[in-house]
């Protein structure tokens, strides 16, 4: 697979190799604006600071490949290879993007349509689904079970017992598109806990991602068609509340305990 079909997987879930869609179009637009623009450079039309801009990818795919051979119980090898190459999509779009807001014309900025605007609009989509699969696979390949320490306290605290938070993180599963997210409110010192139907859809600010799970039906139907419940109950299992464990530990080192209100 060519790295541009990569990144078309990776900018549509689920979309099929040579649909054109919406989106594609307003790519499109951003790339030829900023094509003109780099025409125009070399015309010697565009500002002198202009001729500095220096094009580099600041995201590295992380290597989750050891998921594929782990012989995880309830998802297999076969499902998590293709959400790999979903999630590498991200990253070069992630990185695309990144250096098309360094070029972008800015003459046409409008809040209806622009270069600039779609950019902006899509780097949160291409910038978030990088990052929660991530947290996602980063949190896949253990034995489930129980956490410990300061992640049970806190869960208790919210929930009252793993149990019931594992109940309730199985609903709020069934009840989102996209994503479920368990994180640290660094304002409120407390667990908090949201959901998403795409990766740029209602996340609160300063709620740092401890446990992140993916519902995109992308994540279980080469094992589970369309039974959801059998995959949250295989996510369960092989959740790794080490990894959630080390998240929190992280957190609260920040300074102000992440607390970037100040
Ligand atoms: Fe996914």
């Amino acid at each position: 697979m060519s790295a541009n079909e990569n990144e078309m997987l990776g900018n549509f879930e689920l979309r099929r190799q040579g649909v054109v869609t919406r989106r594609d179009v307003l790519m499109m637009g951003a790339v030829a604006a900023t094509s003109l623009s780099v025409n125009a450079l070399s015309a010697g039309a565009a500002p002198e600071s202009a001729a500095a801009v220096v094009t580099k990818d600041p995201y590295v795919a992380k290597d989750f490949s050891a998921l594929v051979t782990k012989n995880m119980d309830g998802l297999s090898g076969n499902q998590i290879e293709p959400h790999l190459k979903l999630y590498k999509g991200y990253v070069g779009k992630a990185n695309e993007i990144y250096n098309l807001l360094k070029t972008v014309d800015l003459t046409s900025a409008n809040a209806t349509y622009s270069p600039l605007r779609e950019l902006l609009m899509e780097q949160s989509f291409a910038v978030n689904g990088m990052i929660y699969h991530e947290f996602y696979f980063g949190n896949l390949g253990g034995s489930g079970g129980d956490p410990g320490g300061e992640v049970k306290a806190a869960l208790d605290e919210r929930f009252g017992s793993t149990g019931k938070f594992m109940d309730f993180l199985k609903a709020a599963g069934k009840s989102m598109r996209g994503w479920v997210v368990v994180g640290y409110n660094t304002r409120g010192n407390h667990i908090d806990t949201f959901g998403l139907d795409m990766h740029n859809m209602w996340s609160p600010q300063n709620v740092v991602p401890l446990l992140v799970l993916d519902v995109y039906e992308h994540a279980y139907m080469i094992d589970y068609g369309i039974d959801r419940a059998k995959y949250l109950n295989a996510f369960a299992k092989n959740l790794d509340w080490q990894a959630v464990e080390k998240r929190l530990a992280a957190t609260k080192k920040l300074v102000n305990g992440g607390d970037s209100t100040i």
